[in-house]
């Protein structure tokens, strides 16, 4: 059912110093800043010939990445994103076989413009597992 991996996620303290860590030292292509206020999160893309690296910094009150960091004041990985064709058929299946969908189960549009959902860490070998229908 899954495809290829699309992005892994990473909370950082510093929006800045990060993007500047993995362009001026890892030499990647790193993109601007662009916030998502839906979804609480200041996003950097960065692409890597296979998959992309999502840093990740709090945007808003309410944000789910302030948690993560008081946890993780390093910052962490906060998820991996696999792709599928067909993310309510996903969904369906994942919740027969007793997974946890976040939020209302519902897909709702992703960092990308494309439907995502969030699947409970829980259930996943302490991962949490967004997927992405593309
Ligand atoms: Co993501």
């Amino acid at each position: 059912m899954i495809g290829q991996l699309n992005h892994v996620a990473i909370a950082v303290p510093d929006l800045e110093a990060a993007s500047a860590q993995y362009r001026d030292v890892l030499g990647a292509d790193v993109g601007a800043p662009q916030d998502e206020p839906d979804h609480g999160v200041t996003v950097v893309f960065i692409t890597l010939p296979n998959t992309k690296i999502e840093l990740l910094y709090p945007l808003g009150e309410n944000s789910p990445i302030t948690g993560f960091l008081e946890k993780n004041p390093s910052g962490g990985i906060h998820h991996v994103c696999y792709e599928v064709e067909d993310i309510r058929a996903a969904a369906e299946k994942l919740k027969a076989s007793g997974a946890r969908v976040l939020g209302n189960g519902e897909p709702k549009i992703g960092a990308h413009g494309k439907p995502v959902l969030f699947l409970h860490p829980k259930d996943f070998n302490g991962t949490l597992v967004e997927l992405e229908q593309v």
